[in-house]
């Protein structure tokens, strides 16, 4: 790359509390405590940053970023220096006081997370009982400020049968957009994927029934498709490339090229409590590790696929493959494509196989 553009989005993890203990989470298993999250005064300054290098869109995830009681400022703040503002929430905590705050600080979109579509499956894997019923509330509060509501439902082994509810319930809340996404396995997702993985029956008669709702719904509600990784022939453009189009940052103000990268050994991530985000994106060694087209094996280096998935993900190269700068295993390319059918063998048997316990997520030491 001889230019380099900024990033399109700056992700931020504000925190990792979360009232909910989704087993499917991709946080990572050491998170961040509280006492060592950025202060309302350093996401501020990030925001300044953000702006000044270009960065349009800032998302704000967690852990539940409500859960951070300086939230509307934060967002106030970023409304103010033109960035466009998304929310990825539970909902569990969006009160109608907190939705007016939201409001008026100028939040542009709100990405509503659902556990399910069945109550009690719902609180179950969110481990919080009450919270789907609480996130229908939210969904309401959504559409009444006249915000675009988008509705994302994480699938997996456990609850992909109910997939066709899970597509009524977004359309009966008005979704203009639903999100159905197979769970990614790292973090805790990765930990629980014997629990998780769905068998390719499963699958494919999920494709199936969202091709169909998709074909329903059109013109009126747009369908995202997640597909999981593991039964896929090419690989994903993880974060649209390595260092290309987001900054990640942790609750503890460690930027990362993905959410994922700390996994990654030999690589050392600047915090903006001492860089700056325009020199974290323009000489930060870690992002520049696997960005572009440079660094590639082969037979990424060769492929007229290279731009596109930018040689897939790095963290599911170093996490199946055991090498991060290697073929993402998932391209049937790859030399090691044959891992991903032994682990489907392995954790992603018939559904009439009983599914190993799972583990929830817990944020230790709070
Ligand atoms: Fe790190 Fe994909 S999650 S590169």
């Amino acid at each position: 790359m001889s230019t380099l553009a900024p990033p399109m989005g700056l992700i931020a993890e504000l925190t990792h509390r979360c009232p909910l203990q989704c087993a499917y989470c991709a946080n990572p298993l050491e998170m961040v405590a509280p006492r060592a999250e950025l202060s309302t005064a350093d996401w501020l300054r990030v925001i300044d940053e953000a702006a000044e290098i270009g960065i349009l869109q800032l998302h704000l995830t967690g852990g539940e970023p409500m859960a951070r009681p300086d939230l509307a400022q934060i967002v106030a703040h970023a409304a103010a220096r033109g960035l466009y503002t998304n929310l990825i929430t539970s909902g569990v905590l969006l009160s109608d006081a907190a939705m007016a705050e939201l409001l008026a600080a100028g939040i542009d979109h709100i990405q509503l997370s659902f556990q399910g579509a069945a109550e009690d499956a719902a609180d179950r894997m969110g481990g919080y009982k009450g919270g789907h019923a609480r996130k229908l509330e939210a969904a309401r509060r959504i559409r009444e400020a006249g915000l675009t509501l988008t509705t994302n439902f994480v699938i997996h082994r456990q609850n992909i049968a109910d997939l066709p509810a899970m597509i009524a319930l977004g359309e009966a809340l008005g979704s203009d957009r639903i999100e159905i996404a197979h769970t990614q396995y790292y973090g805790w997702a990765l930990k629980n994927r014997a629990a998780l993985l769905p068998g390719r029956a499963q699958l494919d008669e999920a494709t199936a029934q969202v091709a169909a709702a998709r074909e329903r719904l059109l013109g009126r509600i747009v369908i995202d498709y997640v597909v999981p990784d593991y039964y896929a022939e090419r690989p994903k453009a993880c974060m649209g490339g390595w260092g290309h189009r987001f900054i990640h940052l942790l609750p503890s103000g460690v930027a990362l090229p993905c959410h994922a990268a700390q996994t990654i050994p030999g690589l050392a991530f600047a915090s903006v409590r001492d860089t700056s985000l325009v020199d974290i994106w323009r000489s930060d060694p870690a992002f520049a590790r696997f960005r572009g087209t440079d660094w590639m094996p082969e037979p990424c280096r060769g492929c007229d696929q290279r731009e596109l998935d930018w040689g897939g993900c790095r963290c599911q190269a170093l996490a199946l493959a055991g090498d991060a700068a290697g073929v993402d295993p998932v391209c049937h390319k790859a030399p090691d494509h044959a891992i991903m059918a032994e682990l489907i063998a392995a954790d992603g048997p018939c559904a009439d196989v009983p599914a190993p316990p799972l583990v929830p997520r817990r944020l230790a030491g709070v």
